[in-house]
Order: structure tokens, then C-alpha cells, then sequence
């Protein structure tokens, strides 16, 4: 098994290794003698020459580099606002801390504030012990200088650390047409796709570079053409798929190819506030069990909505997913618990970070089902992943719901499950997830909702659920 920086597991991550993480297959990145030339406009020019600074002058330079590793031949202004993926403070960061150093010393700052994924950790509501704390420590031991950098270079307030930055709740939404250069792989999948804005899957640290100059190079997912679809998706399910299996399906077969998703407008009538989660957590499946940075869903997303099949290349592949196609793929799941058969020892929801829908229907769920049992106490610590402003939303507009399920013993932490997984102490933990990402990224098994909704209710996963 892998081990990542952090000392963590691995789960079953298949793009580590066959993915570029920009949105453009790995056969279309070339590295061209003499490299094509990239037109400058006359003030990109004054920066890529050093007049506005050296250190800006490196920015461009490594964003010039980078486009034209892609072929890509200007730069495009920016739009909506920045989003980074850098939020874990480690000295396995350490080359971006000292460029957010060196930015921050010439003074610079991004183009428009910007939001950031969420922490590792989150003390308040998912403690550790002290014994586990100071390895916590040790391994993030950079966090307050991130938090300091950030703030320095633009960060658009302390508590704005959610990868589902998107959500009207946290506010940081681009709209359709927007450039960005956004590195969480979710939040790219969600703009691209269910908003309609344009940003390749870029890596950390290129995304603070585009931030501070304002600009990022034009390739694959802002041009028109990276946009057509080389695979369409033929969805046969007899009922709506779970989202989470939809994705995962998608990922594993298309890798990081753009797909038209063809049979869906049975079930989702467009983006909407009631649709927003579920199209989500598919993108994010997508995203992470392959490296997907966009999908069309006729009649459902935005750029389908307009242009229909004419999105579709010439000779495109065809998939087709059924009832049997997506057992087949839940089959095929392994079970990475250092003790297979143990019973689990948490239940992670939610990642990407819930959109308020979701903590609502999924607090209800769990009174429910406790009411239902006659139950007074959760059968094994339950989570619910939010940002801090869907976490106020859902109590101001749950109240009796979020009081009883405080008292259950349901907790809403702000972090990021995944990182606390991939942490040291952590990563033996048996963790039940309903998230493909969790899943993918650490040791943690996947359930479907009602599978979990027993085992919260009474400790156990239901007979026949192993
Ligand atoms: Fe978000 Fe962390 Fe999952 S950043 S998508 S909650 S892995």
C-alpha cells in the first residue's frame, strides 16, 4: 500500500499515476523544441520582462511554462474569485509555504478574495486524544503560518475553509463564462459542470500563481474545443442511481475525458438548490475515482441545456450503465480495515462538504430512524461534514432537529474527513463513509444510506452488509 506524505494510507486512488490533474489527457501534453511561443499582451510582457518585479516575473514565468507545456498560446483574465486547495500547514508543503513567503513579502495579492478547502483538523468537533494530538501537532505543525500567509495574500475571511465553496451559503459562486484556475479537484468539477464556469484541473500552488497575476493560460477545459465530449454515458437505471456509484462508474471508465451524460432528465429536472447535491457528489466521484474535470448532463447542466449533442465529437465512445453495471462496480470495491471484518469504529458524511439540503435530509433521516428505534444515543460517532456557514444555516433553520441530534451525540465538523484519515494516528481508524472521495483517498469503506443509517442507530451494519 502507498504511503503519502503525511505518512497516511492511500486507499484505492487510480489517477495518482494516469492522470495530468488539468483536465487534458495525458497523450496531449507535449514538451515541443523550441517551445511554442505564447502572445503576450503588452502589460503581460512588462511582467514577464521584470518591470513590475522579479517576483511577479517568476509568477508568469512558471504560468507561461506551464500553459505552453499545453499548447496553449495567450493567457485569459480571470474571473469569479479564486479558490486554493492548500489548507493543511506540513512540511510536506513546505516549497509553497516559501513562495507564499516570497508573495507575500513583494506585497502582492490575489486578484479578488479567495476561499480554501477545508482543514485537517477540527478540534471543537471532532477531537482527538492528547496522546494523538501531539503527533497531530507534529504533522501539521505549519498550520498557523498557512492561516498567517493566507490572510497576507487575500484569503477572503478566517472561517472561509470549505471545498464546496460554490454553495449561495459560502458565496464564493463564478458564473457561467467565468475563467478560473481552481485546484480542488470537486469545486472544478461542480464550476465547470453545473455552473457552466471554465477552469482546468490545476495543481496547488499554479492556482496561488494564476491568483496573484490575475491570469491563467488558455488549454483544454476554457477552450471550446476541450469542452466536447468524447464519451457518451447512456444511463439505463431502472431508478435514479446513487450519485456516488454514477461517478464512480464514470470515473473508473473515462479517466479525466470530458462525457455527455445521456438519461438523467428522467430524474433531475436542472441546477437547482434541490439538485446542486446530488449533481456534486457525482462530480466528485468522477473527479476522484477517475480525474474528471467536466461533464455535460443532457438536459440537466448548463452547456447541455444549450447546445445539446452538438457537444459531442465525431467517433465518441459509448458507455452504458446500468442496474447491473453499477452493482458490478460496488462489487468491486476493496475492504482496506486492517481488521476486515471489525465493526466500524465511525461514520464520516459528507464529502465533499454538504450542501444544506443534505445536512437537512440527512439529520432527519437519523431522527427518524433513532425515534423509530426508541433510541437515545448514536451506536457509534457519527459526523456530519458542512462549512461553518452551512453548519449555522442548517441550525438556524433545524433547530429542534439540530438540538436532538446534539444530544444523540451527532457531531458537524468543518474539517476535511479525508485529510483527518490520512493523518497517522487516524488512518487505522475503521471509518464508514458515504463518500466515493473518502473512500478513495483513505482506508474508509463506502456504504449506501441506509446501510449507515443502521449502523448509526445501533452500532452494526445490517445482516448481510459486511
Ligand atoms: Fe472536500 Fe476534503 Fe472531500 S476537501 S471533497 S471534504 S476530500
Amino acid at each position: 500500500m502507498k504511503q503519502h506524505q503525511l505518512g497516511g494510507q492511500i486507499g484505492t486512488d487510480p489517477n495518482v499515476t494516469h492522470a495530468t490533474h488539468t483536465g487534458h489527457s495525458k497523450a496531449d501534453a507535449k514538451h515541443t523544441d523550441p517551445q511554442p511561443t505564447m502572445t503576450l499582451t503588452p502589460a503581460e510582457q512588462d511582467i514577464y520582462d521584470g518591470k513590475k518585479g522579479d517576483i511577479l516575473q517568476k509568477a508568469i514565468k512558471t504560468v507561461v511554462a506551464y500553459g505552453q507545456l499545453f499548447g496553449a498560446q495567450r493567457l485569459v483574465d480571470l474571473g469569479g474569485a479564486p479558490h486554493h486547495a492548500v489548507s493543511w500547514g506540513s512540511d510536506g508543503v513546505e516549497p509553497l509555504l516559501v513562495i507564499y513567503q516570497q508573495l507575500a513579502d513583494a506585497g502582492l495579492e490575489t486578484y479578488a478574495p479567495f476561499t480554501a478547502d477545508p482543514k485537517p483538523m477540527d478540534p471543537e468537533n471532532l477531537p482527538v486524544t492528547p496522546e494523538e494530538q501531539s503527533t497531530v501537532d507534529k504533522v501539521y505543525d505549519r498550520m498557523d503560518e498557512l492561516e498567517r500567509l493566507n490572510m497576507k495574500l487575500g484569503m477572503r475571511n478566517k472561517n472561509d475553509w470549505s471545498c464546496a465553496c460554490y454553495l449561495p451559503e459560502m458565496g464564493n459562486t463564478p458564473k457561467r463564462g467565468d475563467y478560473l484556475a481552481w485546484s480542488e479537484s470537486s469545486a472544478i468539477n461542480y464550476a465547470n459542470s453545473a455552473l457552466g464556469a471554465r477552469t482546468n484541473r490545476n495543481s496547488m500552488g499554479i492556482d496561488m500563481l494564476c491568483s496573484i497575476l490575475g491570469k491563467a493560460p488558455v488549454f483544454g477545459l476554457l477552450t471550446d474545443e476541450g469542452r466536447q465530449a468524447v464519451w457518451l454515458i447512456d444511463v439505463k437505471t431502472t431508478k435514479i442511481p446513487h450519485p456516488e456509484m454514477l461517478g464512480s462508474a464514470i470515473g473508473l471508465k473515462v479517466m479525466e475525458d470530458v462525457s455527455y451524460i445521456v438519461g438523467m432528465d428522467r430524474f433531475l429536472p436542472g441546477v437547482n438548490e434541490q439538485t446542486s447535491g446530488y449533481l456534486k457528489d457525482l462530480g466528485a466521484a468522477t473527479a476522484s475515482n477517475g480525474a474528471v474535470g467536466l461533464y455535460h448532463m443532457e438536459g440537466v447542466t448548463p452547456e447541455a441545456v444549450e447546445k445539446g449533442r452538438g457537444l459531442l465529437n465525431d467517433g465518441y465512445q459509448t458507455y452504458v450503465i446500468d442496474d447491473a453495471e453499477l452493482k458490478r462496480i460496488y462489487a468491486s470495491y476493496p475492504d482496506l480495515w486492517k481488521d476486515e471484518h471489525g465493526t466500524p469504529q465511525r461514520v464520516f458524511l459528507g464529502c465533499p462538504h454538504m450542501t444544506l439540503g443534505q445536512m437537512t435530509d440527512w439529520g432527519q433521516r437519523i431522527v427518524d430512524a433513532m425515534e423509530a428505534a426508541g433510541k437515545t444515543k448514536i451506536g457509534v460517532p457519527t459526523y456530519m461534514f458542512g462549512s461553518i456557514y452551512i453548519k449555522d444555516a442548517f441550525e438556524k433553520k433545524n433547530p429542534e432537529v439540530a438540538k436532538k441530534l446534539k444530544e444523540y451525540g451527532v457531531s458537524i465538523p468543518v474539517n476535511c474527513p479525508m485529510m483527518w484519515c490520512s493523518t497517522p494516528v487516524e488512518g487505522a481508524e475503521r471509518v464508514a463513509t458515504n463518500s466515493n472521495k473518502t473512500r478513495v483517498y483513505t482506508t474508509a469503506r463506502f456504504f449506501f444510506d441506509d446501510a449507515l443509517t443502521e449502523l448509526i442507530v445501533t452500532g452494526k451494519l445490517p445482516d448481510g452488509v459486511a
